[in-house]
C-alpha cells in the first residue's frame, strides 16, 4: 500500500498511517492506524486522466441503481478515474462533516487531514458532487448519503442552492 505516506519503522519496515477495511458508510473505507495531525498530507488520489465524454462512456449512470463511481473532477475538461489498483485513495468515503479535504495542486489531487484523527477513525472528505439536474427526489435518492453524521445533509452532492423567497408586496 501507499508507501510514500507510510512511516519508516526500525529495520526499514514501512507502516501505513491508514488501512482499508469494511466501512459502515459504504463498501470499504480507509481508517487511520496512527494519529494523523491537522494539515497532514495523507495520500494522492491517482488514476487515469480522461475527458468528460470518456467518463460518461466508462460509467453509465442511467443504468446504476445507486451512484457508484471513482471519478474526481480536475477541471472543466478533465476527470480522474481513480478506479485503478494503485489508487488506495479510492476507498475514502464521503462525509458531510469531514475530517479530511481534497485539494488540487498542479493538476494533482491530494487528501489532507482537516483535524486531529485518532487511530481507528474512518477518513472522509466532502465529495461535493456537482448537481446534474434540478433538486428532484430521484436525484436525491440516487446520491443519498449514509455518512451517519448528525450534520448529514442527506446527499453526497453539493448542498442545494436555496430558493430565494419572493417578496410579497403589502397592500395599503
Ligand atoms: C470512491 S468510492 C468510495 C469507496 C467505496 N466505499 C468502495 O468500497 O468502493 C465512491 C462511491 O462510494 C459510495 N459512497 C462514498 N461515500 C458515501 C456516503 N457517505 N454515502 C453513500 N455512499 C457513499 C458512493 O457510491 C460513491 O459513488
Ligand atoms: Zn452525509
Amino acid at each position: 500500500m501507499c508507501l510514500a505516506n507510510g512511516w519508516l519503522m526500525p529495520r526499514g519496515r514501512i507502516r501505513d498511517i491508514y488501512e482499508i477495511r469494511k466501512s459502515k458508510i459504504q463498501g470499504r473505507g480507509a481508517f487511520a492506524t496512527r494519529r494523523i495531525r491537522p494539515g497532514q498530507k495523507i495520500v494522492e488520489y491517482v488514476g487515469d486522466n480522461i475527458s468528460n465524454d470518456e467518463a460518461d462512456k466508462r460509467y453509465d449512470e442511467e443504468h446504476m441503481a445507486r451512484h457508484h463511481t471513482f471519478l474526481f473532477t480536475l477541471d472543466d475538461d478533465a476527470v480522474i478515474d481513480g478506479n485503478v489498483r494503485r489508487n488506495v485513495a479510492r476507498y475514502i468515503n464521503h462525509s458531510c462533516d469531514p475530517n479530511c479535504e481534497a485539494l488540487i495542486e498542479d493538476d494533482r489531487i491530494w487528501i489532507y487531514a482537516l483535524r486531529n484523527i485518532q487511530p481507528g477513525v474512518e477518513l472522509a472528505y466532502d465529495y461535493q458532487y456537482e448537481r446534474t439536474g434540478d433538486n428532484d427526489d430521484e436525484l436525491e435518492k440516487f446520491y443519498v448519503c449514509r455518512c451517519g453524521s448528525p450534520r448529514c445533509r442527506g446527499s453526497i452532492m453539493k448542498p442545494a442552492r436555496k430558493r430565494k423567497k419572493k417578496k410579497t408586496k403589502q397592500r395599503r
